[in-house]
């Protein structure tokens, strides 16, 4: 299946496939299917307990689909936030809708690792799986960036 193949873009080659079947695409256009892709991945090397992930998960298909729930072997907690008016709350998932992208930036959505088990260095990746409503799982590594990308956080 070719649904991840430009995904690697950002990823150096990490992306891992989880649950993909085979490479026979039964009919893509009889409609009702996301297509998902993950790029653009980063995480700012974290200065505390904590750390945010960033990433674009683009979405090719004809139906929409949501990112409900993340896990990592680095932290005991990774959950989805939001910012509203600079502040920021955990949701319990974010649409990605058909033929768009859901954008996780500086500023805006963002995963949080909270409890770190260890400390992500830069230079080093993290191993996330995302979770969805319809998709197969999604397995990334994440790249570790120079801690001069922390985000301002509002915790
Ligand atoms: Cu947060």
């Amino acid at each position: 299946m070719r649904r991840f193949a430009g995904a690697a873009l950002a990823l150096t080659g990490a992306l891992v496939l989880a649950g993909c079947s085979g490479s026979d695409a039964d009919g893509k256009d009889s409609g009702g299917t996301p297509d998902l892709s993950v790029g653009s991945a980063y995480m700012p090397q974290p200065v505390s307990d904590m750390a945010a992930g960033f990433l674009v998960i683009t979405n090719k298909g004809d139906a929409a689909d949501r990112l409900t729930s993340v896990d990592s072997d680095v932290a005991a907690s990774v959950t989805v936030h939001e910012t509203v008016d600079g502040s920021m709350r955990e949701v319990d998932g974010l649409d990605i809708p058909a033929g768009g992208r859901l954008v996780l930036e500086s500023g805006g959505n963002h995963l949080m690792f909270e409890d770190l088990k260890r400390e992500p260095k830069e230079g080093q990746k993290v191993s996330v799986e995302l979770r969805f409503a319809e998709s197969d799982p999604v397995t990334v590594d994440i790249p570790v960036k120079a801690a001069t990308h922390t985000p301002k956080h509002g915790h």
